[in-house]
């Protein structure tokens, strides 16, 4: 199979790229491939390509970052999803799209299930949601809703938080958000396991027991003072 990666230079685009290309052939689409937020540069690369899927990792994921800029948020998030969704239909390729557990309102104590009501209470939870739906039109997809991702590949909360004790400094981490978090290259595992023969649809993707990103990061740090 050739699969196509979007966001490849990404935290999760580089658990994928390297899971995905044990078994077959991958191609890293990256910001100097195509800038998503032009239409004709996705469908270049995608009818160059031409591969019989594409997961789309690229995105704006900062909520912080979302919220300051919700136009560019829209344009990256939502209007590059589309691109992607209309070059990959034009060249028969299913898409498995990465969202997120942002489209859903975060109160409730028990996890959301994929058929739970998508109330997103910020831009980025909002803009993903939008780019779902896009993906949801196209005959052949997957939708896959992660939380907290760490791995390796590029700087990520868990790591800051080591690299910063180590040299002695502070680090602040949220403690008041329970969730569910997902090491990018079991997340990127399983994508390939569904995308290989799993039906269209929602996924929610997590590894084992809840935590806040304090008590993950304090756990790394308590693992690594151990070896
Ligand atoms: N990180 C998390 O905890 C988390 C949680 C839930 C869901 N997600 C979802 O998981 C996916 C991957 O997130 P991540 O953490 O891997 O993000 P990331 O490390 O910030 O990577 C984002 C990727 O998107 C690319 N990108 C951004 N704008 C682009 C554009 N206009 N054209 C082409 N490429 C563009 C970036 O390229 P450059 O490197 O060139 O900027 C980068 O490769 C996203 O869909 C995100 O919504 C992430």
């Amino acid at each position: 199979m050739k699969v196509a990666i979007t966001g490849s230079t990404g935290l999760f685009g580089q658990g994928l790229v390297q899971v995905v290309g044990k078994r077959h052939t991958v191609f890293s689409v990256g910001r100097a491939e195509a800038d998503i937020t032009k239409f004709d540069e996705v469908r270049t690369v995608l009818q160059s390509l031409h591969p019989d899927v594409v997961i789309h990792a690229a995105a704006i994921p900062s909520p912080d970052v979302c919220e300051d800029d919700p136009a560019q948020a829209y344009l990256v998030n939502v209007h590059g999803t589309r691109h992607i969704a209309e070059a990959a239909k034009e060249i028969g390729a299913a898409v498995a799209y990465i969202s997120t557990d942002s489209v859903f309102d975060g109160e409730k104590r028990i996890p959301y299930k994929e058929d739970g009501l998508t109330i997103p209470a910020t831009v980025y939870g909002r803009t993903k949601l939008r780019g779902e739906h896009v993906v949801a039109a196209l005959p052949r997809h997957w939708i896959f809703r992660v939380a907290v991702l760490f791995g390796p590949g590029k700087l990520n909360f868990v790591e800051k938080g080591l690299r910063a004790v180590a040299a002695g400094q502070q680090y602040v981490v949220a403690s008041d958000q329970l969730g569910h978090a997902l090491y990018t290259l079991d997340g990127a595992s399983k994508i390939l396991e569904v995308v290989e023969k799993g039906p269209s649809g929602i996924y929610h993707l997590t590894n084992q027991g809840t935590c806040t990103r304090y008590e993950l990061a304090k756990y790394a740090l308590d693992r690594r003072a151990l070896t």
